[in-house]
């Protein structure tokens, strides 16, 4: 029994026309940039670019938005092939298992719950600095007591540890359970998020430009040097390594519109419409990103991201340098809220879509792809991803799980554009309504800029990506190689 075997491409395909029975054909190239925009625009903007700048890069950090970009747009152009050829759910997941084989497609499987579970673990932790946020600044009342905002791997200044994060649990527990109602109803409201959200970045750009103090852009690339954070991490700060980790750590806000490729099965006409939506919501997203961490690092100096506007950094920028603008401090805090929630429901629906795929194979148990009878959804999986988001969110830091979804991500990546290449020989007469342009260049050079964004991320991440992988591989010899329906129709 081979761990190499393939799905068939025209099994694949079948399945896809199967799945008018079973996921409903809602989408449309418009929801699906919307779709897009509402995963992409969240905590990778509104607050790990703050980190990246006080961690990694100073205002250099908008050099690691174009960096970031350029991995997503050739890696982007490899999953518009794939998408528009295999269009159906599961991903990177679905397209590995055809064209790479079995075990292959289960390590990217595994992988992908680092982008989209830990991702929304990542943004749940974001929701809930700024409902603290929207607690003091706005609404005036106490915070919540930072005991229960905080994993118990950090510390307050004034020496409180923190317990477990209720409302990154909460947030997570609430959106789970709208997405087992329906995708319909959830990509209504995140038609309207998404408006709110694009509104906010294009008044902070705009707003804000006059309040950009050009000392703080004085030396754009800081000299070379390191910098110790809280918890005694040493980061590469100033110069290139500065960039590329800085590009590493903002990678995260790009993570997402590969997720408009997990809903491929959901879109009325696939072929047409996954290109447009991938690459149209990445365009929108990359030029917003420059401008908004060009004016964020001129307001507010990479010291306050050391120190006091290290969580809720927008907000924080705004309020203290902004002055006259404080209305735009609470709406920002407001609509950053509901923005981060449709963040946390476009990940949660990619890592029910992949999970859903792999129980169908059986390479996780079936219950994961059973539909509810009502709502045709697979509630299931969403059930057992709340549970796995929901501890990730409540015990783990946000910077910590940020990065391990940007790692993960980018190692998804590379594998999608090995994919795009291998299919090219294997299956040379497939029909392909998009084609990656300039095969073998455009993947090879996704390859390796999503590769040097994971130089990038340093050793302690490359570390943490290797454990996870392994715990994975794990997993696939002792469950998952026995229990795949592949594998036991080869018996057969
Ligand atoms: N790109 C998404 C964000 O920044 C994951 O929150």
């Amino acid at each position: 029994m081979s761990i190499w075997r393939k799905k068939p491409l025209h099994i694949l395909l079948a399945e896809s026309a199967e799945s008018e029975k079973g996921l409903k054909r809602t989408l449309t190239a418009w929801s699906l940039i919307a779709l897009g925009i509402g995963a992409i625009i969240g905590a990778g903007l509104f607050v790990r670019t703050a980190t990246a700048a006080a961690q990694n890069a100073g205002p250099s950090v908008t050099i690691g938005f174009i960096v970031a970009a350029i991995g997503c747009a050739l890696a982007g152009l490899c999953y518009a092939e794939l998408s528009s050829s295999i269009p159906i759910s599961g991903s990177a997941y679905t397209y590995t298992y055809a064209t790479m084989g079995e075990f292959l497609a289960w390590i990217i499987g595994w992988d992908l719950i680092l982008e989209y579970a830990v991702g929304a673990a990542t943004v749940g932790i974001a929701w809930s600095e700024y409902l603290n946020n929207l607690l003091v600044t706005v609404l005036h009342t106490s915070p919540i007591p930072y005991e229960w905002c905080h994993s118990p791997f950090q510390t307050s200044a004034d020496g409180v540890s923190g317990i477990m994060n209720i409302p990154a649990l909460f947030i997570v527990a609430a959106i789970s359970l709208l997405l087992i109602k329906g995708t319909q109803e959830s990509a209504f409201v995140n038609g309207l998020i998404v408006l709110v959200k694009v509104a906010i970045v294009v008044l902070v750009i705009v707003l804000g430009w006059q309040f950009i103090n050009p000392v703080n852009h004085a030396t754009y690339i800081p000299e070379p040097s390191k910098y110790i954070d809280d918890s005694g991490v040493s980061h590469s700060f100033g110069g290139i390594m500065g960039i590329l980790g800085a590009a590493g750590t903002v990678f995260f806000a790009f993570i997402g519109f590969d997720a408009v490729s997990t809903a491929a099965q959901e879109t009325k006409n696939p072929k047409r419409d996954m290109p447009i939506g991938i690459l149209g919501s990445l365009a929108v997203c990359t030029v917003l990103y420059i401008l908004f961490a060009h004016v964020l690092t001129g307001i507010a100096t990479v010291e306050d991201f050391r120190t006091t506007g290290k969580e809720a950094s927008i907000a924080f920028a705004i309020n203290k340098y902004m002055i006259g603008y404080e209305w735009l401090g609470s709406f920002v805090t407001i609509a950053i809220i509901a923005g981060f929630s449709s963040v946390i429901l476009v990940m949660l629906l990619g890592q029910s879509r992949v999970f859903y795929a792999m129980g169908k194979d059986g390479l996780l148990p079936s219950f994961f792809s059973h539909l509810h009878p009502k709502f045709q959804t697979p509630y299931k999986a969403n059930l057992v991803i709340l549970v796995i988001v929901g501890l990730f969110a409540a015990f783990i830091p946000g910077d910590i799980v940020g990065d391990m979804s940007s790692i993960g991500t980018l190692f998804a990546f590379i594998l999608v554009c090995i994919s795009v290449i291998v299919l090219r020989k294997t299956e040379p007469d497939m029909k392909r309504e998009f084609k990656t342009p300039l095969v073998p260049f455009v993947p090879i050079l996704g390859v390796i800029v999503c590769f040097a964004m994971i130089y990038g991320l340093g050793w302690l991440n490359w570390l943490r990506l290797i454990v996870w992988m392994v715990l994975g591989v794990i997993v696939y010899f002792s469950y998952s190689k026995n229990s795949s329906i592949l594998g036991k129709k080869e018996k057969e």
